[in-house]
């Protein structure tokens, strides 16, 4: 289940988030966080399994498309399809933007089925 990101998640999407190569150093990742809780463009949700947050997909919303700037998902728990499964559930709550990536999650997304948009 995805669900949009709340200040009383911020240490469980800290920790998750710091499973991107380039957040792993405390400020970075302390300057990420604070451009989703700034900006109602950027948006972060997290993917609840049971009780647990396991994974994290942080996107910018823009005019006709929207940007995966982040995803993430706890080790334990890779392999499961989590990954694939946020795609997919984004590309629904986008309601047919067109997906695009950045040099850090593309490869990751283009593993993934394009949704196109459907106008
Ligand atoms: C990338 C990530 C989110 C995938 O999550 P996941 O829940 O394990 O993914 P799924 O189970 O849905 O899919 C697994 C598939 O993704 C592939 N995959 C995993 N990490 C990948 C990566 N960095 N780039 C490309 N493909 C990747 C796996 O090899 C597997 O492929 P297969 O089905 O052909 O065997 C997870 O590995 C992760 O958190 N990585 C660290 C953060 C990161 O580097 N994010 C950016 C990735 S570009």
């Amino acid at each position: 289940m995805l669900i949009r990101y709340k200040k009383s998640f911020e240490k469980i999407a800290m920790g998750l988030l710091s499973f991107m190569p380039k957040e792993r150093e405390l400020k970075k990742l302390q300057q990420t966080m604070h451009i989703y809780e700034e900006n109602p463009g950027w948006q972060l949700y997290l993917w609840k399994k049971g009780d647990d947050f396991v994974g994290l997909l942080g996107v910018e919303v823009e005019e006709g498309f929207f940007t995966v700037h982040h995803v993430s998902v706890n080790p334990s728990h890779r392999g499961e399809g989590i990954g694939h499964a946020m795609v997919e559930k984004i590309q629904q709550i986008m309601q047919g933007r067109e997906m695009r990536a950045t040099k850090d999650t593309e490869p990751f997304l283009k593993k993934c089925p394009e949704k196109k948009a459907e106008l």
